[in-house]
């Protein structure tokens, strides 16, 4: 039987951050993670199991304007281990044709694996007419290597919690309608990161900081769990914007170290905390990367743009804000 079914999922930008593993290859993480599932920056997944083929899967990457692309060799390589783990995970044998295309612009600094890898997991256990649960979703998604798309395959506000069990996967704290929040991001680096996550995962125990990080978190987290619960941003943006800092700071003190901040993300944490002085009501958080996730209610937004637009390192400003979760779409890519 071969079957084919597209999937539009979305990035998520973490408030308590994955950061250090037990095992990169699956994505066991030492820390439980909370994150805003985003509703514009989403990667949308055409995959086709064909029942018995042999040969190689064939992988593509859909561009501006449709045209084809190849995926690079190592992206290739992650892809095409996640389509074997798939074959195994379902006991299927056979060929899977697949097409990705990303709604943000590639290379402008913001490309997840988080959502590409969401979307794979759910469109090829569709295209084999499985319908999984959330948990083997998230699962799934986190095995192939990208921990942090554990989380995008629910809408709202999710946890993704580690239990000490095998890897843990995704739980909704609340849906997306709980609690509009945006994500205004400025874009100060456009070009791909020169240090994969996965590269900081491996680094983040050799901090001297990375224990004091993890006593920390219980009570990081508990706190961002009541802000959410309550709709109370000025409970949660302070802890979010420190957890950011301290990412980097055991980045910075990992060896070697890693640098993702440039001097834009320096410059647009000074213009907020100089709005926060006259009342603004915003806060910043940044992933294994340069730009800046400035978290607000739809009131600031316009004003954390204008901020923001004011930053001669900052190239782009991008609005998204929580979104509702991963959805199967009729029309494909091929
Ligand atoms: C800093 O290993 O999930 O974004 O595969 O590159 O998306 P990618 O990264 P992953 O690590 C995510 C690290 C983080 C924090 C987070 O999203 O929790």
């Amino acid at each position: 039987m071969s079957g084919k079914a597209t999937v539009v999922a979305p990035a998520n930008i973490a408030f308590i951050k994955y950061w250090g593993a037990k095992d990169l290859d699956q994505a066991v993480p030492v820390n439980t993670s909370v994150s805003m599932t985003l509703s514009e920056c989403t990667s949308l997944s055409t995959v086709e199991f064909l029942d018995g083929g042999d040969g190689p899967d064939r992988i593509e990457i859909v561009g501006d304007g449709g045209s084809l692309t190849l995926p690079d060799a190592a992206f290739r390589e992650r892809i095409e281990r996640h389509l074997e783990r798939v074959r195994r995970w379902t006991g299927r044998a056979g060929r899977f044709r697949v097409a990705t295309r990303n709604s943000f612009p590639t290379g402008a600094g913001l490309a997840s694996s988080a959502s590409g890898f969401a979307a794979l997991a759910i469109a090829s256990t569709r295209a084999l007419g499985l319908t999984l649960d959330v948990p083997e979703l998230s699962t799934l998604a986190r095995m192939s290597g990208s921990g942090s798309a554990a989380r995008s395959v629910l809408g709202g506000y999710v946890e993704w919690s580690w239990d000490g069990g095998p890897g843990g996967h995704a739980t909704s704290l609340a849906s997306a309608s709980h609690w509009d929040l945006r994500d205004v991001i400025a874009i100060v680096e456009t070009g791909t990161k020169e240090v994969s996550s996965l590269e900081g995962h491996r680094r983040a125990p050799s901090s001297p900081h990375y224990e004091a990080r993890l006593s920390a978190l219980p009570a990081r987290l508990d706190t961002v769990r009541r802000a959410i619960a309550a709709r109370d941003l000025s409970m949660l943006g302070p802890v979010l914007e420190e957890e950011a800092i301290e990412l980097h700071l055991i980045a910075m003190s990992s060896r070697p170290p890693i640098f993702y901040w440039k001097p834009g993300t320096l410059r647009v944490l000074e213009a907020l905390r100089r709005g926060r002085e006259t009342g603004l009501a915003a806060w910043a958080t940044m992933d294994a990367g340069a730009n800046v996730h400035v978290i607000c209610t739809p009131s600031a937004e316009k004003e954390v743009v204008r901020i923001l637009e004011g930053v001669a390192e900052v190239a782009d400003v991008v609005l998204d804000g929580v979104g509702q979760g991963p959805r199967e779409e009729r029309e494909h890519l091929f």
